[in-house]
């Protein structure tokens, strides 16, 4: 399985290190009005925990573990709190409420029964060794993407879009989670994780919706391939090559083994320069449904083959091309 694929980790340097403070928590433990089930994560910022509330409905909490007073306001609280003050969406977990307990802020979501894109990419993997299929992927795409338009026009930005922070429930519902980093734009920022970065974020420009996009767009080619779209492998070069291809936006050859709807998406999403980008997640929507109105209703099995055979082929020629520069240089070298 492609690095990419794995579980990314995230770069958060202004979580590093703020404070030693600590609180001890454990399952079974009762936690601002909640019990604590079980953990579910721990990042740079704190812990999310499965809880029941009074009522013993099933819960989410994440306490921000580090002391309120060293906090401006969290910027996770006043994400979740403006899309909630709008109404919330479909696509984007709710918020229950937020409280102080032992020094901590934390808040409480809607819990979603389900698992994340990763997962559903794995079980797939299982059953025929590619990505989702073309019709799938549009229809996540769909509905991500109207969760993050809500977003947008609320004058926020996500900033760490990728396949873990997208989790689809069990009645198939798809939801982004995860606003952590929410901020309004623009900003210069370099929290998120980095294989999802745009050429200009990772070159240190301000950021606005279009870096957003770009994230999505990994996650949309992700979902198609279970390669990261500039990947000349995935696996040891990953951060070094990818990040270079990123920069020079060399999209895999892969690209050519979709049909002409689906590879302008991934262009769309992809183009170095966000003048050549989509510009708003409107756009991205209109191109999804152009794209499923021209695509037949699933493909068949022989279809699914020619297409993942070409994909292999068109890696194969990848490989080689960005491998034959460093080959001839060593043997030059000799
Ligand atoms: N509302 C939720 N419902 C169910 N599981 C959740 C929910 N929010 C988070 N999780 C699970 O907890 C993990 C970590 O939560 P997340 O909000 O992504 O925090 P972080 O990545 O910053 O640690 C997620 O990958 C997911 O598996
Ligand atoms: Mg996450």
């Amino acid at each position: 399985m492609a690095e990419h694929i794995r579980r990314t980790t995230m770069v958060n340097p202004l979580a590093r290190g703020i404070g030693n403070y600590s609180i001890n928590l454990r399952a079974g433990a009762a936690f601002g009005g909640y019990r604590l089930i079980k953990p579910l994560g721990a990042g740079g910022e704190g812990e999310v925990w499965k809880t029941l509330d009074a009522q013993g409905k099933q819960t989410i909490l994440k306490i921000d573990k580090r002391p309120v007073i060293s906090l401006n306001k969290p910027v996770e609280t006043s994400a979740l709190e403006v899309i909630a003050a709008a109404g919330g969406h479909q696509a984007i977990v709710g918020m229950l409420g937020a409280g102080i307990e032992a020094g901590s802020h934390f808040r409480a979501l809607e819990y979603i029964e389900g698992h994340d894109l990763l997962e559903e990419l794995s079980q797939v993997e299982e059953i025929n060794g590619f990505g989702l299929s073309l019709r799938r992927s549009l229809e996540v795409l769909r509905h991500a993407t109207d969760g993050l338009r809500f977003i947008h026009r609320l004058g926020l930005i996500h900033r760490d879009v990728k396949m873990e922070n997208i989790m689809i429930s069990k009645d198939g519902e798809v939801k982004i989670i995860d606003l952590g980093l929410a901020s309004n734009f623009p900003v210069v920022s370099d929290v998120g994780t980095v294989v999802y970065f745009s050429p200009e974020r990772l070159q240190g420009e301000a950021i606005g919706p279009q870096a957003d996009i770009f994230s999505l767009g990994v996650v949309f080619y992700t979902m198609l391939t279970r390669e990261h779209p500039f990947a000349t492998r995935g696996l040891e070069e990953q951060d070094s090559m990818t990040l270079v291809r990123m920069l020079k936006n060399k999209i895999s050859f892969g690209i050519y083994s979709f049909p002409k709807p689906i590879r302008s998406l991934i262009k769309g999403m992809l183009a170095h320069s966000p003048e050549k980008r989509f510009r708003t997640c409107e756009e991205i929507i209109q191109a999804v449904d152009l794209a499923s109105a021209s695509l037949p209703k699933e493909e068949s099995r022989w279809e699914r083959f020619f297409r993942k055979t070409a994909w292999r082929v068109l890696m194969f020629f990848d490989r080689i091309r960005y491998k034959l520069p460093s080959w001839l240089s060593f043997s030059q070298k000799q």
